[in-house]
């Protein structure tokens, strides 16, 4: 199952196994990882499910929809690596992401 590191605004790792077909959000939600709410679900309409991908995995994630684009827009301090992680669907080639959940969702 591919690991992936979530990286809290205070430096606390969390390295959980997410099952493929899975998004990275709902393996957040399913071990803990605080600062992760997804208020919306999945649907793209919330951006509380931001993360800020390591850069060495930036390009390896499929692009970005013009929908996810749009919400990070609104969401707090969004950077060039900003993804909204209920849009990356885990699979055995992501096996190893890391990403830092931004310090406005402690
Ligand atoms: S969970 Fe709401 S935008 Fe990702």
């Amino acid at each position: 199952m591919p690991k992936i590191t979530f990286i809290t605004s205070d430096a606390k790792p969390y390295k959980i196994d997410v099952q493929n077909g899975l998004t990275v959000m709902e393996g957040a939600i399913q071990n803990d990882v605080p600062g992760i709410d997804a208020d919306c679900g999945g649907g793209m309409a919330c951006a509380t499910c931001h993360v800020y991908v390591n850069e060495v995995w930036i390009d390896k994630l499929p692009a970005k929809e013009d929908g996810e684009e749009d919400m990070l827009d609104m969401a707090f301090e969004p950077k060039s690596n900003s993804r909204l992680s209920c849009q990356i669907t885990i699979s055995d080639e992501l096996d190893g992401l890391i990403v830092n959940i931004p310090l406005k969702q402690a």
